[in-house]
């Protein structure tokens, strides 16, 4: 049963929803340092957390902490028990098969550097082919390069457009020796949701292993690891309304069972002598060392939480608020605001990224920081990204479910404003 205490009423598609589920993120209640409205349109880099998910993660440390999977006493049982129902709740979020499937990270980089080591290590020999895209967060491939260097396995990349999108035609030969294939499901710096519907069974056809990045999928869709048909998952719950330093990596039974732990200590074995050791079983193996039990616990709240308010209903607000900046940016094209992303509403989501005339995006997102309106400007972890289409930087906003028309209004307005500064025409 679940743990979470959660007040907000059940969600409908009225219109107060929006203003109700506001008032559950208290650092939106709260003014800038300057006095104004906090506008946060940064989302994709971290998410806000409600009230439940703090008070949670307090009432853990005021009431229930004790280590995991050890005492015999009713504290410690109780902590087990709230740590491993928040493993049971992201098992069912996510239609794994088993719990035993979720492997507790730091985050989706642990989550991506456990497979390479653990899985590429292993499998991998000189000429595979490991198959990422050229719009893979750092964190998608420089476990990849170094595993690639370890094994001299070959690195590959389905190409992308200028408008962010994949480019197929070439995805046979590039599956031809390919033993994994490691893509993001929606972009980090322009939003496009990867056609894995086109990917994942000629990957599988051509015999290979997939791995999904879903650091910025699983906060704003609703994912089933199973109809997706792939073999690995992993995401982080900081982006979906839960604490920082918690993610998971899923993967299939067979594969986990089959590969080498990653860390070793405690709690992570079955026996011990002075020379050697037997490990724990899944999915205990993979978590060596006092767990971040706290955290894990709120995680399962975060889930609970989005579930109430609906991922359906997550997915409709965000669409309809993302062709709304859009349309709103377009207004600006005139003035030299450039969107560079994907158009088409079904092949993106709402991390929208863009350039402003010559205002170079640091020098924007300052100027917009003063009016309380916080975006990401840079190269996103993207940096090969950037060097391919020929860009040094883009400003980027990113919607969730907290954010209405006004917060894309006031973006608007201090865009308008930065034009005037700069003298744009
Ligand atoms: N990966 C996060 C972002 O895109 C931090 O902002």
């Amino acid at each position: 049963m679940s743990s979470c205490v959660i007040n907000s009423t059940r969600a409908s598609a009225d219109a107060s929803l929006e203003a109700r589920i506001r008032h559950d993120f208290p650092i939106l209640q709260r003014p800038t340092s300057n006095g104004k409205r906090l506008v946060y349109l940064d989302s994709a880099a971290t998410a806000q957390k409600p009230n439940v998910v703090i008070d949670r993660l307090v009432r853990y440390y005021r009431e229930e902490n004790a280590n995991i999977h050890r005492g015999v006493y009713d504290l410690a049982e109780r902590a087990t028990e709230a740590f491993e129902g928040a493993r049971a709740t992201l098992a069912r979020f996510i239609n794994a098969e088993r719990s035993a499937e979720i492997i507790w990270t730091r985050n989706t980089t642990e989550a991506i550097n456990l497979v390479a080591a653990c899985w590429g290590r292993h499998n991998l020999k000189a000429g595979d082919g490991i198959l990422l895209s050229q719009l893979e967060h750092h964190s998608n491939l420089v476990p990849w390069q170094i595993l690639a260097q370890q094994t001299g396995a070959e690195l590959r990349f389905i190409p992308v457009t200028s408008d962010g999108r994949h480019e197929l035609e070439q995805l046979d030969r590039l599956l031809d020796g390919t033993k994994i294939v490691a893509l993001t499901q929606v972009s980090n710096t322009f939003g496009t949701i990867t056609p894995l519907d086109q990917i994942v069974p000629r990957a599988k056809a051509a015999g290979a292993l997939v791995l999904i990045d879903g650091a910025q999928s699983l906060p704003h869709m609703a994912v089933d690891v199973q109809a997706l048909g792939v073999d690995f998952f992993t995401a982080s719950a900081h982006k979906m309304c839960g604490p920082t330093g918690i993610g998971f990596l899923w993967g299939r039974y067979a594969l986990l069972e089959a590969m080498p732990p990653y860390m070793s200590g405690g709690d992570m074995i079955a026996n011990v002598t002075y020379t050697s050791a037997t490990y724990n079983e899944l999915p205990w193996k993979f978590e060596a060392g006092t767990s971040n039990i706290a955290d894990a616990i709120a995680f399962g709240c975060a889930i609970e939480y989005l579930e109430q308010i609906g991922m359906d209903w997550i997915v409709a607000h965000e669409q309809r608020l993302t062709r709304y900046a859009l349309d709103r940016l377009f207004a600006l094209e005139p003035r030299g605001l450039r969107v560079i992303g994907p158009a088409n509403m079904h092949a993106r989501t709402g991390v929208i990224s863009f350039i402003f005339a010559d205002i170079h995006p640091h020098d924007l997102a300052s100027l917009l920081s003063s009016d309380g309106v916080c975006i990401r400007a840079g190269h996103h972890c993207t940096m090969p990204l950037m060097h391919h289409l020929g860009l040094s930087a883009t400003a980027r906003l990113s919607l969730y479910l907290y954010n209405g028309e006004d917060d894309i209004d006031a973006l608007i307005d201090s865009l308008e404003k930065a034009a005037r500064i700069f003298k744009l025409a």
